[in-house]
């Protein structure tokens, strides 16, 4: 196919051009291809000429046009890692994503424009005084002809330069004249990823809303040292941005208040020993996500588990039953309570205030005390009840039998029931199978799930909890 220059065109036919587009929310190049295909479909179709109208706009200032591909700028920094950046292109078009790649000057020392260039099937932009881009502001068309952003590897330098606000090349011009998503790759050296300056700068660009993934921990370039400070791997940064693209989901809990107990409590017998259990955390901490997700406002208050706390939840780390139930009570009042933590039966009545030591005279005796039930406690309020009440029963035997007794018990309105027996990896796992057991008047409704991952049962839930929170509030 002939390739057009705009440039060449008469001054008065590249305004009205101009003009065209920004009425119409394209970019010239866009609209040069719709006024050819335009005109190719009225030849076709037997008709004489171009309409001497403009056609109406078509209905999107973001987005792409009907049957294209989403559309992703890709700034490739100037790091060792830039060499995965040219496997990233690979990795973002097998997606079905269209790419258009700016090198900046530094990046040229590791990767050349030819190969990105080669890869995307585009042309590869390196200059922000380009004429044969800059003529119709390129950098303004790289910025908003496309859904999204992408930086990798996103350099020290350059994300101090995009914090700061700098449009001195064509990436940052382009950073800084952008309204699209950016997904940002960091890639350094571990003490320069550790250093006060940049993590200020990440800061700032993160309560900007740019995106961040990585960078992960593992060898650097450079001989003998390790850390954090690794680029994610291509896929990993191209499922990113994919999931960026995704339309936003539905946020059914927006305006819900959501209170989840998550892991073990750890109950003292003295400063230094305590009576757990095996409970990791896993399904209270993917529930509070997926709550999150769903758009309530959640509090999670968690026993001792050695995981992250879920983006966007408050959450209150706690040790003991008690401490459990105090912080559960300062929560209220919440639309829905659920309580997924593995909580102690018992607790030491005589804590020893120093480490318990050794004697000759026996063994030390340990008298064991009730801890509070906090779902029982919750589900029979007078006040402040939640409207939703749901349990866990997490049973080596006789599972349904005992978890529709758990329900009439503890005066819940749903149990999660689940078979923890060390046969099925629950305990610690990422995969369950749960029952799903409801108070229907007298009857009790059960529902059996097929074995899913914790996260997948986490958002099951929060959909059927969506479904029924739709007419409750606190
Ligand atoms: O009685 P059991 O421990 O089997 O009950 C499990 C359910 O009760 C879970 O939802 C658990 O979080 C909750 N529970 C509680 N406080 C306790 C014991 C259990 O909230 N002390």
């Amino acid at each position: 196919m002939a390739s057009l220059t705009i440039r060449k065109l008469d001054e008065a036919i590249k305004t009205e051009l101009r003009l065209r587009a920004a009425r119409n929310g394209r970019s010239v190049e866009d609209e040069v291809r719709v006024i050819l295909r335009d005109a190719a479909q009225h030849k076709l179709a037997g008709t004489a000429a171009l309409p001497s109208a403009p056609q109406p706009a078509l209905p999107r200032q973001r987005g792409t046009m009907a049957g294209e591909q989403p559309r992703v700028t890709l700034i490739i920094g100037g790091g060792i890692a830039a060499y995965k950046a040219l496997d990233l292109i690979r990795r973002l078009k097998e997606r079905g994503l269209h790419v258009r790649c700016v090198l900046t000057r530094a990046a040229q020392q590791f990767v050349t424009p030819l190969a990105a260039s080669a890869l995307s099937n585009e042309r590869c932009y390196t200059d922000l005084f380009d004429p044969a881009s800059e003529f119709d502001a390129g950098h303004i068309r790289l910025a908003r002809d496309c859904e999204l952003i992408v930086v990798a590897p996103a350099t020290a330098d350059l994300m101090a330069k995009m914090a700061q606000g700098h449009a001195d090349d064509l990436a940052t011009a382009i950073l800084l004249a952008t309204n699209r998503p950016i997904l940002l790759a960091p890639a350094m050296n571990p003490l320069m990823w550790n250093n006060a300056a940049t993590r200020r700068n990440v800061a700032q660009l993160i309560r900007d809303g740019v995106v961040t993934i990585g960078p992960n921990a593992g060898e650097m370039a450079e001989a003998n040292e390790a850390g954090v400070g690794r680029m994610s791997e291509p896929i990993e940064i191209a499922d990113a941005a994919l999931q960026m693209l995704r339309p936003p989901q539905p946020r059914p809990l927006t305006g819900k208040r959501v209170l989840i107990t998550a892991g073990p409590t750890h109950e003292p017998i003295d400063p230094v020993r305590y009576i757990a259990n095996r409970s990791s955390g896993k399904q209270g901490f993917a529930i509070a996500a997926a709550a999150q997700a769903a758009g309530a406002d959640v509090t999670l208050i968690s026993g001792p588990v050695d995981l992250d706390d879920p983006a966007g939840v408050t959450v209150k780390h706690v040790e003991s039953a008690r401490d459990m139930l105090q912080q559960v009570e300062a929560a209220l009042p919440v639309d829905v309570a659920i309580f997924a933590a593995a909580v102690a039966d018992w607790r030491v009545v005589n804590e020893g205030v120093q480490k318990l030591k050794k004697t000759a005279g026996g063994l030390p005796q340990l008298e064991l005390t009730e801890n509070p039930d906090i779902l029982a406690t919750i589900a029979r309020l007078r006040e402040r009840r939640p409207p939703l009440v749901i349990g866990f029963a997490a049973e080596t035997e006789h599972l349904m039998d005992n978890a529709k007794a758990k329900l009439a018990r503890k005066g819940c309105d749903w149990i999660v029931a689940n078979d923890v027996s060390p046969a099925t990896g629950v305990m610690g796992g990422d995969r369950n199978t749960v029952h799903l057991l409801s108070k229907q008047g007298d009857e009790v409704r059960i529902e059996s799930w097929p074995v899913m991952s914790k996260d997948e049962v986490a958002v099951a839930l929060v959909e059927r909890i969506a479904a029924t929170a739709k007419d409750t509030s606190a």
